[in-house]
């Protein structure tokens, strides 16, 4: 009898998401959960984006624009880059999936690191790629470990900057050095889900810029995050207008739906809600590391809207415990770190639970 599917797809583990609201409701019996499990934006999504998709209602019985045309426009003026440079998607994992999709084939080696964006290894495994996965060195990539992995075989490699679940990230002499250092023909994707939190000064804030120089960088954003439009799914790839072409014939005609279109758009304009969300994020790391230091667990410092904490202890018991408080937070034991929770930053009155629910754990 001939295989239902191959070893690859047969040992792939799905991606395991941040525990829903309702459903942790269902399961526990208690009302009043709050979510600080998968990085979204407590703030909410910008009014104008809520008021975009509601004028929008009332053209859902027609197909998208496949070609997501004024959103290109604008995101092109945003970025200063041309709009055949834009490869848009449901949600950024959709870009990541259409980038091993479209350049790696079975048996090409693909290179990331331990601990890092779990989207990234579920599609290199389905499309059966040899994947290398490099160490960490101080719960950040290990830029010279991966270059080291490099073989004639390697056909991407992938660094998400600031890192998640660490919250870390490479600076700007560290990735430059980096990206001088390896063949131009590997496929480099650079994952910038938080971008738009990042404070330090040493960051690579200008990545866009690479492409002209090394035209086989993807550089990958979402509105899943700072601009809170998780629930509509739409992220997208900047790169050389080349790569984009070749990803736009994977993609499918219709990823990105009309709600997703006209909501992005109306985000990308309200740069107020994007400084609020800053603020709040930066008010609310302050207060969280404070408190978690103070408790005695070692904080990892984050650049990202979530804390990763290192309990010292096996974290179940007091994951357990503080769900039943009707906090959900993510545990690390599917990263190989069984002592470690991932907080998001929420409004400072989640950010109080969270710390109260602990406490009474302890
Ligand atoms: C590093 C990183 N990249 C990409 C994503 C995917 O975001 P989305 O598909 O919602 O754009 C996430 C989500 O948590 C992430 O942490």
């Amino acid at each position: 009898m001939k295989r239902l599917v191959s070893e690859n797809i047969e040992t792939l583990r799905p991606y395991t998401p941040g525990k829903p609201i309702e459903e942790t409701e269902r399961e526990l019996g208690i009302t009043n959960i709050i979510k600080l499990a998968s990085n979204e934006n407590s703030l909410g999504p910008s009014k104008k984006a809520l008021k975009a998709i509601k004028n929008a209602l009332k053209n859902l019985h027609l197909y998208p624009d496949a070609n997501c045309y004024y959103l290109k426009e604008k995101l092109a003026e945003f970025h200063n880059i041309h709009p055949d440079q834009l490869i848009l998607g449901n949600g950024s994992n959709d870009i990541i999936d259409l980038s091993v999709r479209t350049f790696c084939s079975p048996g090409d080696e693909v290179i990331t690191s331990e601990m890092s964006f779990i989207m990234f290894y579920i599609s290199a495994q389905a499309q059966n790629c040899v994947q290398k996965i490099v160490k960490m060195k101080n719960y950040t990539f290990d830029l010279d470990a991966i270059k080291a992995e490099i073989t004639d075989r390697t056909k991407m490699i992938y660094i998400a900057n600031p890192n998640n679940p660490t919250g870390t990230y490479n600076t700007k002499k560290e990735i430059d050095r980096f990206i001088k250092s390896i063949p131009e023909d590997i496929v480099l994707g650079i994952d910038e889900a938080y971008y738009e939190y990042v404070t330090a000064r040493d960051y690579p804030f200008d990545m866009i810029g690479y492409i002209k120089e090394r035209p086989n960088t993807i550089v990958m954003r979402t509105f899943s995050k700072i601009y809170g439009l998780a629930g509509v799914r739409i992220g997208y790839g900047i790169t050389d207008a080349k790569l984009a072409n070749y990803m736009n014939r994977v993609r499918q005609p219709f990823n990105i739906s009309t709600l997703a279109q006209v909501a992005a758009m109306a985000a990308l304009d309200d740069k107020a809600h994007v400084r609020k969300s800053r603020k709040m994020n930066r008010e609310g790391m302050e207060y969280l590391t404070k408190e978690l230091t103070t408790l005695g667990f070692t904080v990892i410092p984050s650049q990202a809207n979530f804390l990763l904490i290192d309990l010292h202890k096996d974290a179940t018991e007091l994951y357990e415990k503080v769900l039943r408080l009707g906090v959900i937070v993510r545990p690390m034991k599917g990263f190989n770190m069984p002592t470690g929770i991932r907080v998001t930053v929420g409004t400072m009155e989640e950010n109080k639970r969270f710390i109260d629910a602990l406490k009474q754990s302890l």
